[in-house]
C-alpha cells in the first residue's frame, strides 16, 4: 500500500497529538508540553512528554519518541498503513482507492466481516451470560470466585443448550451462511445447515492485541468431554500468533510477562493484579507467540502446572523462548497445580513471593534433567553431566554459557575444565553430518587432502572479489576466522572488514603485503578463474557448495582443537549452527 507524501501530511495535520495520545494515557499539562508515566517502559514518575506545537513525542526515560503515527505504531502495534487508515478513518479523511489491489481489498472485506461475526457472536453470549437463560452459566463462574468486574473486563459469556439460537441471531444481524460457518462458529450439514458449534459452555471469547474478538474457548461446566472446545483456526484465527490476554497484557507496565496455560490461570492471575499474565490458546507455545512477547518484554515467567505434563511442556517452552532470544524463569506453584488453584489458596501476596523467587530456567532445567538419572551411580552421574554439557553447547553466547557452566560445575562440584571439555565435545558430536566435500566446484580434479582444505577458501575470496555484493549474504555465515589456512587467514580478515565497508580492492590488499613472494601468491589468488558454469542453478548450487565446504572445514579444524580453548569451542558452536542454518538455506545469487 503506498501513500502519498500530501495523504500523510494530512493525516498528520487532522489528527492532533495531544488528542490521540489522551485516549491512550492521562496526560497533564505542564507549561507548554503535556506530560505523563511513559507507557512504553515502567515507571512511577512522568518523563513521558508530548509538545504540541511540534506535534512529537519523546520520553526523557527510555528515549522512544516520535510523532502520531509512529506512537500507533508501537503503542497498537499497527503497521504504517495500518496507522494511517485508523487516522484517516479517525478525522473523516477518505484515502485514495487503491485500484491495482482489488484481491487485497475483497480479503480485507472477507476478514472485516467474519470480525464482524465474532463480535456479534461475543455479544450474543455476554448477554445471554447475564439473562435468565445464562444462569447456570453465571453459577459456575461464581462458584470460581470470578467477580462481576472480571467476567467484565474478559467479556465472558454463555452459550445456552437450546437450539440455534446464536445462528437465529446472527443471521438476523445480515450475515450469510458462508460467513457463519467460516467464522467457525457453526457446521454446515446439506440435511441441518447450519449447526451451533457451543452448546452449554461458558464462553471466553479470545482477542487479538487490539481487542478484536477472533476466536472462543468454551468450557464444561462440570466434567465432561472436552473440558474446552476452541473455535478452528479461520482466516482471521491463527493460534500459533496470538495470546489469550495479551490485550491488557501489553500495556500492564511490568517489567516481565507471566505465561502460563490456560485461560482460567490468565483470568485468575489478571483478577489477583498480575495483569501481565498471558497464556497461548489451547494449543503448545510457539516460537511465532515468543516473537509476539519479545515485542513487550525481554523476560517471561512461566507458570505451567506443576504436574508431568505441565513440567514437559515449560521444558519446551523455556527452549522456544530461548531461540527467540528471550530469558525466562519458571514459578513454583506447589502444593498447587496452577495459578488459579494457588491464588484461590494462599492469595496474591504469596504469588508475588512465588515471582519473586522464581527459578532461573537454566538451572529448572538442570534439576529436572538430574531427576531423570540416578545420581548416585557413577553410571548415572556421567550421563547426567553429559546431558548437562548439551544443554550448555546450546549457548552461543560465551559469557552466558560460562557463567551457567560456573554455576553447575560448583553446584555439583565437577572441575570446569573438565565440564567445559565436555562441553565442546558435545558441540562437536551434535547433528552436524559431515558434508561431502563437494568436487564439482573444485575443478574436477581429484585435490590432496590439504588442497580440498585450502581450495574451497581460495574459490570464495575469488568469488567474493568478483561480486562483492554477495557479501552481504553471506556475512551471517562466515567469519575470517573460517579461513583456516594461515596465507589466506589474514587476507581474508582484511578483506571482509573491507567489504563490510562496501570498498573492497584486492588490487590494494596485494600492495599492502611487503613479501614479494606472497604479493604473487596473492595475486594468483585473486586470478584463480572460476571454472565455467552455465547455468545459473550450477552457479548457485557451486557457491553454496564451497561456502558450505569453508564452513566444514572450519568446524573440523577448530574441533580438532576445541578442548577447552573457550575460543575454539566458540568457533565450534557457531560453525555448528551455521552449518544448520546452511543446510535449510537457498542462497540466491542475484
Ligand atoms: P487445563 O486443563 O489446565 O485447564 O488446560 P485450566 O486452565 O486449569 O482450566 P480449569 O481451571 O480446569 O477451568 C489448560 C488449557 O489447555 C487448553 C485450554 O486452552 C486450557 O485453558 N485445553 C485444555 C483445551 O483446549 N482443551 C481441553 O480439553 C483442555
Ligand atoms: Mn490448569
Amino acid at each position: 500500500m503506498y501513500f502519498s507524501e500530501e495523504i500523510i501530511a494530512e493525516v498528520q495535520q487532522r489528527n492532533d497529538i495531544v488528542d490521540v495520545i489522551s485516549q491512550y494515557v492521562h496526560l497533564q499539562k505542564k507549561g507548554s508540553n503535556y506530560t505523563c508515566c511513559c507507557p512504553f517502559h515502567n515507571e512511577k514518575t512522568p518523563s513521558f512528554s508530548v509538545n504540541q506545537a511540534r506535534q512529537m513525542y519523546k520520553c526523557f526515560g527510555c528515549g522512544e519518541g516520535g510523532s502520531v503515527i509512529t506512537f500507533l505504531q508501537k503503542y497498537e502495534n499497527y503497521t504504517f498503513p495500518e496507522a494511517i487508515k485508523y487516522l484517516a478513518e479517525r478525522a473523516g479523511i477518505e484515502l485514495p482507492e487503491d485500484t491495482n489491489n482489488a484481491a487485497n481489498k475483497a480479503r480485507d472485506n472477507r476478514r472485516a466481516r467474519l470480525l464482524e461475526v465474532n463480535k456479534e457472536a461475543a455479544k450474543y453470549y455476554y448477554y445471554l451470560l447475564r439473562s435468565d437463560k445464562g444462569k447456570t452459566g453465571m453459577d459456575y463462574l461464581e462458584r470460581r470466585k470470578l467477580s462481576e468486574e472480571t467476567r467484565n473486563k474478559f467479556g465472558l459469556g454463555y452459550a445456552s443448550s437450546y437450539g440455534n439460537d446464536l445462528i437465529a441471531y446472527l443471521k438476523s444481524k445480515g450475515f450469510k451462511d458462508d460467513e457463519i460457518k467460516d467464522s467457525g462458529l457453526a457446521g454446515f450439514s446439506e440435511q441441518k445447515g447450519l449447526n451451533s458449534k457451543f452448546w452449554n459452555r461458558v464462553m471466553f471469547p479470545i482477542q487479538d492485541s487490539n481487542h478484536r474478538v477472533i476466536g472462543f474457548g468454551g468450557r464444561v461446566m462440570g466434567d465432561g468431554e472436552p473440558k474446552y472446545l476452541n473455535s478452528p483456526e479461520t482466516e482471521i484465527f491463527d493460534k500459533s500468533r496470538n495470546l489469550y490476554g495479551l490485550n491488557f497484557a501489553r500495556t500492564a507496565r511490568k517489567n516481565n510477562m507471566i505465561l502460563c496455560e490456560g485461560y482460567m490461570d490468565v483470568i485468575a492471575l489478571h483478577q489477583a493484579g498480575f495483569n501481565q499474565a498471558v497464556a497461548s490458546l489451547g494449543t503448545a507455545f510457539t516460537s511465532g507467540q515468543a516473537n509476539l512477547l519479545r515485542r513487550y518484554t525481554k523476560d517471561v515467567l512461566l507458570a505451567y502446572d506443576s504436574d508431568g505434563a505441565g513440567t514437559k511442556a515449560a521444558l519446551r517452552a523455556i527452549q522456544i523462548l530461548r531461540e527467540a532470544g528471550l530469558a525466562s524463569k519458571v514459578i513454583n506453584m506447589k502444593p498447587y497445580k496452577d495459578p488459579d488453584e494457588f491464588i484461590k489458596n494462599l492469595g496474591a501476596e504469596e504469588y508475588q513471593k512465588r515471582i519473586d523467587e522464581a527459578e532461573n530456567s537454566f538451572l529448572f532445567q538442570v534439576r529436572i534433567t538430574e531427576s531423570s538419572f540416578d545420581m548416585k551411580d557413577p553410571d548415572g552421574r556421567t550421563r547426567f553431566y553429559k546431558e548437562i554439557a548439551k544443554l550448555l553447547s546450546e549457548f552461543t553466547d560465551e559469557i552466558e554459557r560460562e557463567n551457567y557452566l560456573t554455576a553447575v560445575a560448583n553446584q555439583y562440584g565437577v572441575p570446569r575444565d573438565s565440564l567445559r571439555e565436555q562441553v565442546s565435545k558435545s558441540a562437536m558430536q551434535g547433528e552436524v553430518k559431515v558434508i561431502q566435500r563437494p568436487q564439482s566446484a573444485m575443478g574436477g580434479a581429484k585435490a590432496k587432502a590439504e588442497d580440498s582444505k585450502r581450495k574451497p577458501q581460495q574459490l570464495l575470496l575469488t568469488w567474493l572479489a568478483e561480486e562483492p555484493q554477495l557479501y552481504s549474504k553471506i556475512k551471517q555465515y562466515i567469519s575470517a576466522e573460517d579461513f583456516t589456512d594461515e596465507l589466506y587467514q589474514p587476507v581474508a580478515k582484511r578483506f571482509l572488514e573491507d567489504l563490510e565497508k562496501g570498498n573492497a580492492n584486492p588490487a590494494v590488499l596485494i600492495s599492502l603485503l611487503e613479501d614479494p613472494e606472497e604479493q604473487s601468491k596473492l595475486s594468483e589468488l585473486f586470478t584463480t578463474r572460476l571454472e565455467e558454469i552455465h547455468t545459473k542453478e550450477e552457479r548457485q548450487k557451486a557457491f553454496h557448495d564451497i561456502l558450505v565446504a569453508v564452513k566444514t572445514n572450519s568446524f573440523e579444524y577448530y574441533s580438532s582443537r576445541a578442548g577447552t580453548d573457550i575460543n575454539a569451542i566458540n568457533q565450534v558452536i557457531a560453525g555448528k549452527k551455521a552449518l544448520e542454518e546452511l543446510a535449510k538455506t537457498h542462497i540466491f545469487l542475484d
